[in-house]
């Protein structure tokens, strides 16, 4: 039994605008489980990739989501997802894996498998912080809190090589990032705010001012759970 308030914050965004690092923070300052839907769309890239099946087999892509195992920790200061027993969380962020993970994200039938997953934890959790592409208007329209976060490109290109420890050059991870930006943006509107949701522009702020931003937007009597 637990007496502290029901609380989801749902935060949209496009790759590289920071939205794991405020939502991470968020979790842990408000006491909050966190969920990285995006995870879910990579560990099933991962899983179908190693097992050969193609992105464009749309079929075998929704019946592997459908049967697949997918167990996700969500704890805000260690995130795990593992499929079918197999932890894939230090795969996720390979660059192979952001290059494919839109390929399979476009697929219907997989995103209303994961969308319902997503709403069983939400439901579950009672305190939880979402991040994704269409958590404000799909998975979760009726959050607390709704927030789009945006960025100029050029910040968010530069944020996602500082992330990568300067692995790749800035001309490989400008396509990466405006690549992806435009593939995905044809399953999920990220790039205006629907009507209800918060804009956030991170251009000029620190993370510390992002996520004071976030919180600040928060109800009070759902903010502080023992305070
Ligand atoms: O957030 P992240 O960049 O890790 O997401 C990886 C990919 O998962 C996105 O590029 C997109 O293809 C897909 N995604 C999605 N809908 C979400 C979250 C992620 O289509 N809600």
């Amino acid at each position: 039994m637990t007496s502290e308030p029901r609380l989801v914050i749902a935060i949209d965004g496009p790759s590289g605008v920071g939205k794991s690092s405020t939502s991470h923070l968020v979790a842990q300052q408000l006491e909050c489980d966190y969920l990285d839907s995006g995870s879910m769309y990579r560990a099933l890239a991962v899983w179908c990739h190693h097992k050969h099946i193609d992105p464009a087999d749309a079929g075998t892509v929704a019946r592997t989501a459908s049967y697949v195992d997918l167990e996700i920790v969500t704890n805000p200061i260690d995130f795990r997802i593992a499929i079918s027993g197999v932890d894939l969380t230090d795969d996720l962020h390979r660059p192979e894996v952001s290059a494919i993970v839109s390929g399979y994200a476009s697929n219907q039938r997989v995103r209303e498998i994961l969308n319902k997953q997503m709403r069983a934890i939400i439901a579950d959790r009672g305190r939880i912080v979402v991040e994704g592409r269409d958590i404000t208007t799909v998975v979760a329209p009726d959050a607390d809190v709704r927030i789009l976060l945006q960025a100029d490109p050029r910040r968010r290109i530069a944020r996602r090589q500082a992330q990568l420890g300067g692995a790749l050059d800035p001309a490989t991870v400008s396509e990466q990032v405006i690549g992806r930006d435009t593939a995905d943006s044809a399953n999920a509107q990220f790039k205006t705010p629907a009507p209800g949701v918060e804009l956030i522009d991170s251009t000029m702020m620190s993370l510390d001012q992002v996520v004071a931003e976030v919180i600040a937007l928060v109800p009070e009597e759902k903010r502080f759970p023992r305070g």
